[in-house]
């Protein structure tokens, strides 16, 4: 494709309109239960781990205190098996009372006191997938008012036990039941999973209007494998899916699993970069009170983050597929930036990838180069300078590029010590749009 297509498409997709409650004008980022503890609700012998109120009070804890909040991980997010097996007398949704004895609202007020948001699990259908109480159409608005009067800020709708038919009336509806109750509640549906993720099934207009995010594929599991075949099919697809994410409106390829089990420190970083190209949601799922060191500095990454985080709100692309097994990925950022990620599938060795930035579609001129998990400048580029980087096996290298002229403004935040997710501010840097 012609660069300057490439940008006309990529201009277009942030113009586009968004669900109208103000929320997630970039992707969200916080911790959701699910990948890491499932529907554990053994409190008796594993109450540290089990879906309870301590556990979400600790993971709140957490977050406030170990420097996740100040980088903009502020939603903590309730998932499946929250709830009774039973609705009350009047027919509203109740936590479990031995797991959640001081109920919603109380832990809502917890996490709220600690500057943070509360996220919580319902289901369009007859059952939640680990079969608790649904919410049928006929309860989507008692639902809404339950969540909004409990100070919940963001529901995420999954969609187990219901039809197409149910869907397509059921998200919109609870869009509608959701603004009726007055608090701005971020929304995430899972429709386009159960529907394939692809159009004619899926209608990403539609979505981006009724929904700040949603669930486009499976279920992410703890393994590089896993994290794979998202990656594979997020970018098989990307001429669908990138257009439709923008401010407001994201599509959400799952958890982040670093710091779990699965992945090395390589793959993790992979993970983080892949994300944050994409304009992905960033919610963890990992335990926060025992994660190491290694996964914490790959997921508090300020340059990683910032990048994800930029306003534009443009998804970024795979550029290059090379027959060596190395993926080149791009991302427009705001005020000229842009990033780069060279990813490698290979499983042999270090893999020394030869280009240009000219190769990759840069315009005539010189470059400044940031190497986000060195965390260092790299020498000046200009835009036909062979380059070599070297990409260790299921790995990545990670590039800020900014214009050299633009950069002089902004560079001397970048050699100082970051202090902040914004710290390349960019009313630092000429404002005057990254041509090609
Ligand atoms: C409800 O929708 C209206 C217009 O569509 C919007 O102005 C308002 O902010 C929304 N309120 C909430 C709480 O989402
Ligand atoms: C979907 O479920 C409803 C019941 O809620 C049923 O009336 C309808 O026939 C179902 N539609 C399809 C296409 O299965
Ligand atoms: C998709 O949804 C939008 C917004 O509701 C609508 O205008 C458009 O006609 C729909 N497209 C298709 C192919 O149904």
């Amino acid at each position: 494709m012609p660069r300057t297509t490439i940008v006309l498409l990529l201009a277009f997709s942030a113009a586009t309109l968004a669900l109208d409650n103000g929320l997630m004008r970039t992707p969200p980022m916080g911790w959701l239960a699910w990948e890491r503890f499932r529907c554990d609700i053994d409190c008796e012998n594993d109450p540290k781990n089990c879906i309870s109120e301590v556990l979400f009070k600790d993971m709140a804890d957490r977050l406030a205190e170990d420097g996740w909040r100040e980088l903009g991980y502020v939603y903590i997010n309730i998932d499946d098996c929250w709830s009774s097996k039973e609705r009350d007398a009047h027919g509203r949704l109740q936590a479990d009372p031995k797991r959640f004895p001081s109920g919603i609202d109380k832990l809502a007020r917890y996490v709220h006191d600690r500057g943070l948001k509360l996220g919580i699990y319902g289901d369009l259908g007859t059952y939640t997938c680990g079969g608790y109480p649904g919410t049928t159409l006929d309860k989507i608005e008692i639902d809404a008012q339950t969540f909004a009067e409990w100070g919940i800020d963001m529901l995420k709708l999954d969609g187990c036990y219901s039809n197409a038919t149910e869907q397509e009336q059921g998200y919109p509806l609870m869009t509608k039941a959701l603004n009726a109750t007055g608090r701005p509640i971020g929304y995430s549906c899972s429709w386009p999973a159960y529907q394939g993720g692809l159009p004619p099934k899926v209608n990403y207009t539609l979505l981006g209007d009724i929904c700040n995010l949603w669930r486009n594929y499976g279920d992410i599991q703890d393994s590089w494998d896993s994290v794979l075949s998202i990656v594979d099919w997020f970018t098989d697809h990307q001429d669908i899916l990138q257009p439709a994410a923008g401010p407001g409106r994201w599509n959400d390829p799952d958890m982040l699993i670093i710091g779990d089990y699965g992945l090395s420190i390589d793959q993790s970083r992979s993970q983080m970069a892949l994300w944050a190209i994409m304009a992905a949601p960033l919610f963890m799922s990992n335990d926060l009170r025992t994660i190491n060191s290694g996964a914490r500095a790959i997921l508090q990454n300020k340059v990683a983050i910032a990048i994800n985080q930029d306003p534009l709100g443009i998804q970024g692309r795979r550029l290059v597929k090379e027959k060596s097994g190395i993926d080149v990925f791009w991302r427009p950022l705001s005020k000229g930036a842009s990033a780069l990620v060279f990813f490698s599938r290979r499983s042999d060795m270090p893999f020394r990838y030869k280009t240009s930035l000219k190769a990759l579609n840069y315009a005539a001129g010189s470059y400044e180069v940031y190497d986000v998990f060195l965390e260092k400048p790299m020498p000046v580029l200009k835009d036909t300078t062979e380059f070599v980087v070297s990409v260790n096996p299921s790995g990545v290298v990670m590039w800020l590029v900014l214009p050299s002229t633009r950069w002089q403004q902004g560079a001397a935040h970048l050699s100082k010590k970051p202090t902040g997710p914004k710290f390349y501010q960019r009313q630092q840097l000429v404002d005057s749009p990254f041509v090609l």
